[in-house]
């Protein structure tokens, strides 16, 4: 089922990433009874709202956060390595989305040698194509190339570009399967699940630039803005 839905959504990418963009047909994964990729929906939801949690307060201007899983031969919800999220306005690194953060610190835990895994540079790098990585919006072109260079074996996103597009959020008309569509020459192929409890991730992307719309729990309107209650 999954296979199909997936090609009929890539097929519609190949068409014209654009037209894909404005037509907004992309299929969503968010059919509770689906099992996607041998994993099934309850679990793809517990990492996603990870991924919400990675976030320093329930409302951050720039709600993007993301957790990095090993799923591979653990059965069950498999183990957290890693989570980050954007960083940006803290450190005034404009490449520090939540991706990439979060490839930043795996990199750091998976190499540490005061860490769980104490792996060398070489071991680190191969094992991102074991990992699993969630993040609670759709990847930029930057960090959805990142995300192929290190060759994931997953990658699932919720909220898609078309949606933050929408929300008023500007970005990069590339979607990321456009990216992964002409990443073919790279050695490792990445899965990619979009549009996962995008129920619980577009509000976080929804009241930034709509003054109407209900902050995140936890949150109240100031000045504005949703600022994270004391
Ligand atoms: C979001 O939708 C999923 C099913 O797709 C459901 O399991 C979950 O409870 C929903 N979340 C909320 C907050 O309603
Ligand atoms: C992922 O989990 C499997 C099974 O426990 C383990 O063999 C593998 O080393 C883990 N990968 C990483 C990067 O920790
Ligand atoms: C790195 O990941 C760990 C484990 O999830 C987390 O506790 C820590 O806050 C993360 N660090 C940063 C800078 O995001
Ligand atoms: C963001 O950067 C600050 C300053 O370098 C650091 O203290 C903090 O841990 C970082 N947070 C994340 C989520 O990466
Ligand atoms: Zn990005």
């Amino acid at each position: 089922m999954i296979q199909i839905l997936k090609s009929v959504f890539l097929l519609g990418v190949a068409s014209s990433a654009l037209a894909h963009i404005h037509s907004g047909n992309q299929i969503p994964f968010s059919d509770p009874r689906f099992t996607l990729n041998g994993i099934p929906f309850s679990t793809r939801a517990y990492w996603m709202r990870r991924a919400n949690e990675a976030l320093p307060n329930p409302c951050p201007f720039a709600a993007f956060g993301t957790v990095i899983v090993n799923h591979t031969g653990n059965p069950g919800l498999g183990e957290l390595i890693c989570t980050g999220s954007n960083n940006n306005s803290a450190t005034g690194n404009p490449t520090l989305h939540g991706e990439i953060s979060a490839i930043n610190n795996c990199t750091t835990i998976l190499t540490s040698p005061a860490g769980p895994y104490r792996l060398t540079p070489s071991q680190a790098s191969a094992a991102f194509t074991s990992l699993t990585l969630y993040t609670n919006a759709e990847s930029c072109p930057m960090c959805a190339s990142a995300i192929r260079w290190a060759g994931f074996r997953e990658y699932v996103y919720g909220t898609s570009i078309p949606t933050l597009i929408e929300k008023g959020w500007g970005q990069i008309r590339i979607v990321s399967a456009e990216v992964f569509q002409q990443s073919f020459e790279l050695p490792n192929p990445s899965r990619l699940l979009g549009e996962v409890l995008t129920n619980e991730t577009d509000p976080l992307f929804s009241w930034q630039f709509d003054p109407d719309f209900l902050c995140p729990a936890g949150c109240e309107r100031l000045g504005g803005r949703c600022q994270s209650l004391p």
